[in-house]
């Protein structure tokens, strides 16, 4: 029988209690049983950054992190993180440096990149090559994207003087 394990975590600000079936990956709790399907699922064993989230203010592996680890933790999804704003400069900036075809690989990076921006404001081009080098693009857009995190740090860097 399956184990279920009564798990509360507070999901995008709001508080949320659910069995949860005990074996079950945090991104396939948020895409099936909450219906945040933001986050993508890909290669499934952590390589390819789809499934990128937040706990605890830290970027992690939904493919990786079993859903009862966030007891008691706050876990933040694009959905979330687009909606209070705070990805709000590099959306913009991805819309306009084109730095996405599919789509796909863009909620992962949009939450990589926002970790970059947030601890390492002035990195240089090669640092943003190096901070999102574990986020893969199957349409290959990583000259795009880095130019469009670029840009959204200096956009920032401006808007701080
Ligand atoms: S789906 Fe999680 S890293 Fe690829
Ligand atoms: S835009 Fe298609 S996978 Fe990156």
């Amino acid at each position: 029988m399956e184990h279920l394990v009564d798990t509360t975590l507070t999901l995008n600000g709001t508080e949320v209690t659910r069995r949860i079936p005990a074996r079950q990956h945090l991104i396939d709790f948020l895409r099936d049983e909450m219906g945040l399907t933001g986050a993508h699922v890909g290669c499934e064993h952590g390589v390819c950054g789809a499934c990128t989230l937040r706990i605890d203010g830290r970027i992690v592996r939904g493919c990786l992190t079993l859903a009862v680890q966030t007891n008691g933790k706050r876990v933040d999804t694009v959905e979330g993180l687009s909606d209070s704003g705070e990805l709000a400069l590099l959306q913009k900036a991805f819309h306009e440096r084109n730095a996405l075809q599919c789509g796909f690989c863009t909620p992962g990076m949009l939450l990589a990149a926002q970790d970059l921006m947030d601890s390492k404001p002035q990195a240089s081009r090669a640092e943003i090559r190096e901070h999102l080098s574990g986020n893969y693009c199957r349409c290959t857009g990583y000259q795009a994207i880095v130019d469009a995190v670029e840009t959204a740090l200096a956009v920032r860097g401006g808007q701080a003087k």
